[in-house]
């Protein structure tokens, strides 16, 4: 069995996907379809040829416009149910994952009408293929924390769906400091917490030590530039936190997987796991970012099942759930030797 087909088969937690960001060309085109929406473009390949980023900005650039042909509860089922098809064919057994209601609500399609959907999408995926899915609900940084703070007020008609909340879209001007307090109130309702600390960014490291001393966030999302301060790695390794990489997406914004961070936090014994992002956008699922991570950072197939068992670790399940995925790791690693 080739490295590539051991990464994909591995039972493995995806905690780092944005279900808008698994929009493929093909459903956006039936979606626009359904909903009578005029494209730009008339075929994958010209949507495709889109695709050219060079940084995250330039990335959200062409990710919201895109999300115009989600307007029903259906459309919002339709996505879930295709994502979590194609994770469970990679060997994902549990996800958490983000959804941005401002992206939606900001252009007239009601919180009920996104929640509505993606829950059906997550209850009939479990249902079919027996993979466990979450919601955490992000607020989009780039706009007010006052919106955010009402935002929240929505989540909080529907707690029982949403595990946790995350920050998300352009880090540029938009600290973590700005939305204290309504990750304060966020964590007094009982929601977990995980902010992005994207790559590269002016004042990573600074966002990075207030994500992780003040806001006191049980995730990072991305967060690799932590490296520079190997005290504050030295704490996040106290603390347990895990780390939500996304080698693909990296080599997307920025020129370069991080493999090098990433490696380095793994054998610092940080609780390192690897994940897909927007794997429409950047043309890998989670299986190809083990694969890819793999080859640039010379893993071992030993290296890979600690990454899914990391996963695992760090997901927002029960004890008795975790115990049952660790237990599918360590027999598939068994039965692979
Ligand atoms: N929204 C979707 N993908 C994102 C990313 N990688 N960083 C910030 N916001 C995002
Ligand atoms: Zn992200």
């Amino acid at each position: 069995m080739t490295l590539h087909d051991f990464a994909h088969g591995l039972p493995k937690a995806e905690l780092h996907l944005h279900l808008e960001g698994t929009l493929e060309p093909e459903l956006k085109f039936e979606l626009a379809r359904r909903n009578g929406i005029e494209l730009a473009e008339r075929t994958v390949d010209e949507v495709v040829a889109t695709y050219d980023f060079t940084d995250l900005t330039s990335f959200l650039a062409v990710y919201y416009p895109a999300m115009q042909v989600l307007v029903t509860a259906d459309d919002f089922r339709d996505l879930a149910y295709a994502y979590l098809t194609k994770a469970a064919s990679q060997g994902v057994r549990h996800a958490e994952l983000f959804f941005d209601p401002q992206a939606h609500t900001s252009r007239g399609v009601s919180f009920d009408t996104v929640i509505t959907g993606y829950r059906r999408g997550i209850v009939e995926a479990r249902r079919d293929l027996g993979i466990s899915a979450e919601l955490i609900m992000c607020f989009l940084r780039d706009f007010s924390a006052e919106y955010a703070m009402a935002t929240l007020t929505d989540a909080i008609r529907y707690q029982d769906w949403i595990i946790g909340v995350g920050l998300d879209s352009d880090e540029r001007g938009n600290p973590p400091e700005k939305f204290a307090a309504v990750f304060a109130r966020a964590r007094q309702a009982g929601f977990l917490l995980t902010m992005h600390c994207d790559i590269d960014q002016v004042g990573s490291i600074d966002n990075i030590r207030t994500v992780l001393t003040e806001i006191e966030v049980d995730r990072i999302d991305h967060g690799t530039n932590i490296v520079e301060d190997p005290a504050l790695v030295d704490l996040a390794i106290e603390k347990g936190i895990g780390f939500t990489t996304c080698p693909i997406s990296n080599s997307f914004v920025t020129d370069d997987m991080k493999a090098t961070e990433i490696v380095d936090l793994l054998r610092r014994g940080a609780k390192v796991t690897v994940n897909s992002d927007d794997p429409a956008y950047f043309r890998g699922y989670i299986g190809d970012n083990y694969a890819a991570l793999a080859d640039r950072g010379e893993l071992s197939p030993a290296d890979l099942a600690q990454i899914a068992r990391n996963s695992f670790e760090v997901s927002w399940i029960s004890d008795r759930r975790r115990q049952e995925l660790l237990t599918e790791v360590d027999a598939y690693f068994a039965s692979h030797q």
